[in-house]
């Protein structure tokens, strides 16, 4: 198996590049098969598992769709061709497959879809999609771990979401697009992640009112056609790599990002004393003397995003004082803790709060990256830890980072992937 071996200590200076976003690509590819007429272009696709797991997932069940690697680009085509259903082991294999609901529902009037599977970071329930589609007038059954709907009336509706939830707001939408009528969502999610959807939906020929705010108006229409879309900059890979030069002490430029989308991260790093230079589409952090100790609590957007709190932990391990981290999104991020602690990390849980008591050294250890951003926050502590870091199961960071050893050996970091397969890297699949 392949893993990662860190030499740390060394602060990273330079400047990285953020790719395209992991979050807004997954369902925007999804939603590529509204399209009735004229092919789908998304630009700026990341070369990272889950993308390759999502169009694998359309694959299977007969879109015609192509991901050429070296132009980061993905073509969807049109198909009259009925969709089949998708298969159990690539839904279970990955939760963002769930949002090919949305669309399905659109374009054919009976779906069967396995019941997406919780992860390392929670239960991660499906309620408040099914309560949407139902409202939409769904017929929807669950039995032996699928969910069942049928479509034969889709309408519109006025939806309250009871929390904000991202993939729900976003399953609605793609389902309300084609709808007969209209849907108000309140309560809606209003990550970024949702704004580039709504736009995206647009270009096809959408009417789609309010994403980002909170309530957001969908007027249903005959049909939607292709189109050529840039997905958005990745916010959470953006924000990874400014945590890496803030724990590592060195000054680090994250480029190709869209400023206000990390204005919660900024904030808190400015809190901890670190020096924040930002301009049109880039951030730089710079080191300061000393990094003070700072509560977190992640909350829906604009709030801190839950996808940074195992990376910002990592950073207040290192940090003067007391920290607490309070985790208010999901239930059972706090896997990181324990590998946090076998590299030197005074740290502990209780309940959805992390105590953090900075020390001013980590040390390398054997480690073991158990989710996707969890093991993130390995690298960056291997990055800043004293001695040798090996991190295994990485196959969870390739979910949701692109080429992350080639961009922290550019910024002067000692990182190596042992034991890689040989995958071609411009492979079109
Ligand atoms: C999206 O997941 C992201 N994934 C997650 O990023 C991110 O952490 C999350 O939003 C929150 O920002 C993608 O976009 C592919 P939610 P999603 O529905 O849509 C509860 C990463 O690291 N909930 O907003 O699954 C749920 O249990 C990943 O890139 C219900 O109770 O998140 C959770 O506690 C991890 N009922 C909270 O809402 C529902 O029907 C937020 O979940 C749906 C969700």
């Amino acid at each position: 198996m392949e893993y990662f071996l860190i030499e740390g200590g060394k602060p990273l200076n330079g400047s990285v590049r953020a790719s395209g976003s992991k979050n807004a690509a997954l369902p925007i590819i999804a939603a590529s098969i509204l399209s009735t007429t004229n092919k789908v272009v998304l630009k700026n696709i990341p070369m990272l598992k889950d993308i390759e797991t999502m169009i694998e997932l359309l694959k299977s069940i007969n879109v015609d769709i192509k991901f050429n690697k070296s132009r980061k680009e993905v073509i969807v085509k049109p198909t009259t061709s009925s969709y089949k259903e998708p298969p159990y082991e690539l839904v279970r294999k990955m939760r963002a497959s769930f949002n090919i609901m949305g669309p399905l529902l659109t374009r054919k009037n009976k779906i069967r879809i396995p019941f997406p599977g919780g992860c390392a970071i929670g239960t991660r329930p499906i309620d408040l999609h099914l309560k949407g589609f139902a409202m939409m007038g769904v017929k929807i059954d669950i039995n032996s771990g699928y969910v069942l709907a049928n479509s034969k009336h889709l309408h519109g509706s006025e939806i309250y979401l009871d929390l904000p939830s991202v993939g729900a707001t976003e399953n609605i939408m793609m389902a309300a697009v084609m709808a007969k009528g209209k849907t108000i969502i309140r309560n809606p999610a209003r990550e970024p992640e949702i704004v580039d959807l709504a736009n995206f939906l647009n270009s096809m020929g959408a009417d789609i009112e309010g994403a980002g705010s909170d309530t957001i108006r969908i007027r249903g229409v005959n049909s939607l056609t292709g189109c050529t879309y840039r997905v958005m900059p990745d916010r959470i890979e953006a924000g990874t790599y400014l945590i890496a030069g803030a724990i590592t002490r060195g000054k680090v430029k994250v480029t190709n990002v869209i400023v206000e989308h990390l204005a919660s991260l900024i904030d808190k790093l400015k809190e901890a004393g670190l020096q924040i230079v930002t301009g049109a589409n880039w951030v730089e952090v710079r080191p300061c003397k000393e990094i003070k100790g700072v509560n977190v609590k992640t909350l829906p957007y604009p709030g801190f995003p839950t996808d940074l709190q195992s990376q910002i932990v990592a950073l207040l391990c290192t940090a003067k004082g007391t920290s607490i981290v309070t985790e208010s999104i999901f239930d059972k991020r706090t896997a990181h803790v324990p590998e946090l602690k076998r590299m030197g990390a005074d740290i502990s849980v209780d309940g959805n709060n992390i105590i953090i008591n900075g020390r001013k050294k980590l040390t390398g250890a054997e480690v073991i990256a158990p989710d996707l951003r969890a093991g993130a926050s390995l690298v960056l502590a291997g990055l800043a830890a004293e001695g040798t870091t090996k991190i295994s199961d990485i196959f969870h960071i390739d979910r949701g980072y692109e080429n992350i050893e080639e961009k922290i050996q550019k910024l002067g970091g000692h990182i190596k992937r042992i034991g890689k397969e040989s995958v071609p890297k411009a492979a079109n699949i």
